[in-house]
């Protein structure tokens, strides 16, 4: 693990960072009771296609403003952090364009306030990729193998997804993949992804940022869990949320 310089600064930001990245699960958790939101996502007035791909698109420019003094210079390790962050935002805008089928349109404060944490999330980690780790190790490979995972096995089941919706925007039991064991596979998939991302940076704030993924995503699959068994009487007993036959 790569520790920042522990200036008053740093141990402030870290400790604000370590306060969000604790709080993000019960504040999904308990604000979506509270919102008492339709599926989770909230209607809004702009196309979600627009939305999730003005989401999805900010991050990629933080992170090419993060990285951009460093880019010309950059070793094969610095270089290798920017591609899969970079290519998973890709991969996010083109879901966002071509496979999922949405069925309602997006709130603008909730598509500002993801896009802000996600590019924020993205500029960390080019910021710290200034000083990466110092040659290829077993973390480091690992790293890639888990990003790989972690966006196919992310893609596939947003695929399942969106096939639910050939002839209608309704909601279904989603089947097939893990979706036979948890009702949020994706989560998973994407939890796996910042896994990876974690481990090619080894920075302790991109580690952070992992756990607030963690806990936001599995308040959310709690939620998404909750919602099923509510609207579905036929709902699969065994089913969990988002780690099979555990959570
Ligand atoms: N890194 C993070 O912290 C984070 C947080 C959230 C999301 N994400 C990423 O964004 C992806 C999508 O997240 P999300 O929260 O939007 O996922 P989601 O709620 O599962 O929705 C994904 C798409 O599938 C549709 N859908 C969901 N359940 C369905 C069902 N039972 N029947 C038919 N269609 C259904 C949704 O429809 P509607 O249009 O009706 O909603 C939406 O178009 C995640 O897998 C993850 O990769 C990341």
């Amino acid at each position: 693990m790569i520790f920042p310089e522990w200036t008053t600064a740093n141990i402030t930001l870290y400790i604000v960072l370590f306060i969000a990245a604790l709080g993000a699960g019960p504040v999904i958790y308990f604000g979506q009771a509270m919102l008492g939101e339709d599926k989770l996502r909230s209607k809004g007035k702009i196309p979600a296609r627009v939305g999730m791909t003005f989401l999805y698109s900010v991050p990629i420019l933080a992170l090419y403003i993060s990285a951009r003094d460093y880019v010309p210079n950059a070793s094969p390790i610095q270089w290798t952090v920017l591609a899969v962050v970079a290519l998973h935002f890709v991969k996010r805008v083109s879901e966002s364009l071509f496979v999922h089928r949405y069925s309602k349109p997006s709130g603008l404060l909730p598509t500002f306030l993801v896009a802000s944490l996600y590019s924020t999330a993205a500029f960390v980690i080019g910021w710290l990729n200034r000083a990466p780790i110092p040659a290829v190790d077993v973390g480091f490979i690992l790293g890639i193998l888990f990003f790989v995972i972690g966006i196919a096995g992310n893609f596939y089941h947003h695929k399942l997804l969106a096939d639910l919706r050939k002839n209608s925007f309704d909601y279904f039991i989603p089947k097939g993949g893990w979706f036979e064991y948890v009702v949020c596979p994706h989560y998973l998939f994407e939890i796996i992804t910042w896994l990876g991302f974690a481990m090619l940076s080894r920075h302790l704030a991109v580690w952070l940022i992992l756990l607030f993924v963690i806990g936001y995503l599995t308040a959310r699959g709690l939620r998404t869990l909750e919602w099923y068994r509510q609207n579905f009487s036929s709902f699969p007993k065994d089913r969990k949320a988002i780690l099979p036959f555990i959570l």
